[in-house]
């Protein structure tokens, strides 16, 4: 691995977790919420996915309502446009994971350039952001929507070497989900996978350059490559 210059970060997911719908879900649906907020997540992946490989691109706020007007017809649940509305801006104001705020400041503390690369809208990524709290952290908020194509596309990944000004090899690309860190990693980034839940790796022919438990642990990782002179 090349020195680091700079770190990019997933958002939905690794950084504010988007099951903290559920709630909202199951004060709608009693006894739905969280089978609800797994499939609209999925369906709202699979859409970009989708969108992505017929070319027919529409920004991530609309992908995801679409995803959850599938779902909740999947599942024969009544949502009327006033329940639409609230679930879709419950989206907006995602919680970060327990250990992310401590996480981040350290890691801006270490003088390190942060920015996230989302698959969210400049809209919707900007208040997920600014409701957890955590905009002073970057110093770069960046949308596939610019691409107008969603990740893994090559081109929502090149967009961070243009914004940072860095080479793919210095920039550590930070996710979650493990299909993002396979597309960074196929991109040419190094990559820390965030696999809070033990989850197995996608077998796609690669695997990610580390690996940690929560993001609590990725100060004192580059503490030591630091010390070990990279
Ligand atoms: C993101 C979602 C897709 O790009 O995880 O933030």
């Amino acid at each position: 691995m090349d020195t680091i210059r700079g770190i990019v970060f997933d958002l939905y997911g690794t950084l504010c977790d988007v099951h903290s719908v559920a709630q909202q879900c199951e004060r709608f649906f009693p006894g739905q919420g969280q089978a609800l907020s797994q499939r609209w997540r999925q369906k709202q992946l699979e859409y970009t996915w989708l969108r992505s490989l017929m070319d027919r691109y529409e920004d991530f706020e609309q992908v995801t309502e679409d995803g959850l007007v599938h779902s909740c017809e999947q599942l024969g649940l009544a949502l009327d446009e006033a329940r639409r509305r609230t679930l879709c801006e419950a989206y907006l104001r995602l919680s970060p994971f327990p250990e992310v705020p401590a996480a981040l400041r350290a890691l801006q503390d270490m003088g390190l350039p942060l920015a996230i690369l989302s698959n969210g809208s400049p809209r919707s990524i900007d208040a997920v952001v600014e409701h957890a709290g955590l905009r002073e952290r970057f110093a770069q908020l960046i949308s596939a929507d610019d691409a107008a194509v969603f990740k893994p596309d090559r081109r929502v990944y090149a967009l961070v070497e243009q914004r940072l000004a860095l080479d793919r090899s210095s920039i550590l690309f930070v996710s979650s989900n493990a299909w993002d860190a396979t597309g960074a990693g196929h991109f040419g980034f190094p990559t820390c996978w965030v696999n809070r839940r033990g989850d197995a790796f996608e077998q796609m022919g690669q695997r990610p350059t580390h690996e940690v438990r929560g993001l609590d642990e990725l100060p004192a990782f580059l503490l030591d490559r630091a010390a070990a002179g990279h």
